[in-house]
């Protein structure tokens, strides 16, 4: 009983006090303010990352490097709206924000993934952007 209890006690502190590795990139300051104005206004009701969220709108996580789109034309949505999508009256320091974030998002990787390759195990292998 007692070995056991001894085991379960070392097993508790080494569980407990190992950090998990953790190599998820950091967002900047700027980034985490688009972020917070994302969620205050709902963005994530009509729009996904990495195909998750709401459907009226196109899925966001590459829009900054997508061919044709970017930082301005971000801005000229959030400044006239479209469709469903209403038009936001914020300032160029809260847009800048928002496409800081966005570009961010960018860089964690590629949606949707077209060059996934499955190996014999059925583990799935991705591109990410920042390796
Ligand atoms: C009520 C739904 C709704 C909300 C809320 C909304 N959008 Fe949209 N958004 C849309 C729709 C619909 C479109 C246009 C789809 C189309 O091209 O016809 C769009 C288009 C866009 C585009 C252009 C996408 C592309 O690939 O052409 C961007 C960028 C965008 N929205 C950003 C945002 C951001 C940032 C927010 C939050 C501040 C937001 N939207 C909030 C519905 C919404």
């Amino acid at each position: 009983m007692i070995s056991l209890l001894v085991m379960f006690a070392t097993y508790n502190i080494f569980v407990y006090t190992q950090g998990t590795s953790n190599n998820t990139p950091k967002m900047s300051k700027q980034a985490i303010k688009g972020e917070q104005l994302y969620q205050e206004n709902n963005c994530t009701a009509c729009h996904q990352f990495y195909g998750l969220g709401g459907y009226l709108g196109p899925d966001l996580t590459n829009i900054i490097s997508q061919e044709y789109k970017g930082p301005a034309y971000v801005k000229a949505f959030l400044n006239s709206g479209i469709k469903s999508m209403p038009k936001f009256n914020f300032t160029e320091e809260e847009k800048d924000a928002l496409v800081q974030f966005l570009t961010e998002v960018d860089q964690t990787g590629y949606y949707p993934i077209k060059d996934a390759e499955t190996d014999a195990s059925g583990w799935v292998g991705i591109k990410y952007k920042n390796q």
